[in-house]
């Protein structure tokens, strides 16, 4: 596989009122095209801060994101970012919403249309395209979230504590829905997440970072023996729990 993603030397220091803060030193790692790619790390360590510099949001101090071998230099079609917040406009239906990234790039054309209704109907959403956001559920809502992400067909998805604010049972269900269409769609995504054994169910690798400023503290390739990868068959392989202990204890932040 290809490498689509290539963050090399990162360094990133704000400069505020305050002072200075160094967030993320010299980090290192390459994504792979059609990979599920998670990143843990203590609260702080400079993760959010770290897919706002792969979707050129931000410029690092120093090092560089390359995408497709080009360095990153702002903000790109390929890059879709899904925040822990569902940002949806409440005066906007549900059909307006997934649609207002075509619509701001002017791309509303019949066939992505299509693409988005298919989308809709294919997650449940079909009769629920002419509502408004707090006529929805949190799952709901966070799927609608994600089909506005999907339909400007980014090729690689940032997705930053995205399921975080729903209940366990939705949480679940949603990052299976999530896990699908990225693999179905051959997206590749990389998930910020605080919960390790979400991490573990999904990725194909997972990396740990260091407490602030982070760093690389390792990157685990997850191999499970199940058919089919899902939030709840993961947890059932037995390789899983040596998985877990690994990461819960590279996350100590007394180590
Ligand atoms: N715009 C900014 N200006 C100054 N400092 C910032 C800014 N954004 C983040 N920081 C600082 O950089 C460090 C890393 O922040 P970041 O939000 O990337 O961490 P995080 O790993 O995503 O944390 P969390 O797990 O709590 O979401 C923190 O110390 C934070 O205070
Ligand atoms: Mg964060």
């Amino acid at each position: 596989m290809k490498c689509l993603v290539e963050v090399s030397n990162l360094f990133m220091r704000y400069h505020s009122l305050n002072g200075e803060t160094d967030a993320l030193v010299n980090v290192n790692f390459s994504v792979k095209k059609g990979e599920f790619f998670s990143i843990v790390g203590p609260s702080g360590c400079g993760k959010s801060t770290l897919l706002s510099l792969i979707a050129g949001l931000i410029i690092p101090s120093s090092g560089q994101v390359l995408i497709d071998g080009k360095p990153v230099l702002g903000t790109s079609e390929k890059v879709g970012y899904m925040l822990q917040k569902d940002y949806l406009f409440e005066w906007r239906n549900i059909f307006q919403n997934v649609l207002l990234g075509l619509e701001i790039r002017k791309k509303i054309t019949e066939e992505n249309k299509n693409y988005v209704l298919n989308l809709l109907d294919m997650y449940g959403l079909a009769e629920f395209k002419d509502k408004y956001p707090s006529q929805l559920s949190g799952g709901m809502r966070q799927r609608a979230a994600l089909i506005r992400t999907l339909a400007s067909k980014p090729e690689i998805l940032l997705l930053d504590e995205a399921f975080s604010a729903l209940d366990y049972q939705t949480r679940l269900s949603v990052a299976d829905d999530i896990y699908s269409i990225i693999k179905r769609e051959n997206k590749t995504a990389i998930l910020v997440t605080h919960d390790i054994a979400e991490s573990i169910s999904l990725s194909d690798r997972v990396m740990v970072l260091s407490k602030r400023p982070g760093s690389v503290k390792s990157i685990h390739n997850i191999a499970l023996s199940v058919d089919k990868k899902s939030t709840l068959s993961s947890r059932e392989a037995p390789e899983f729990r040596e998985y877990f202990n690994k990461i819960w204890k590279e996350l100590d932040v007394y180590v």
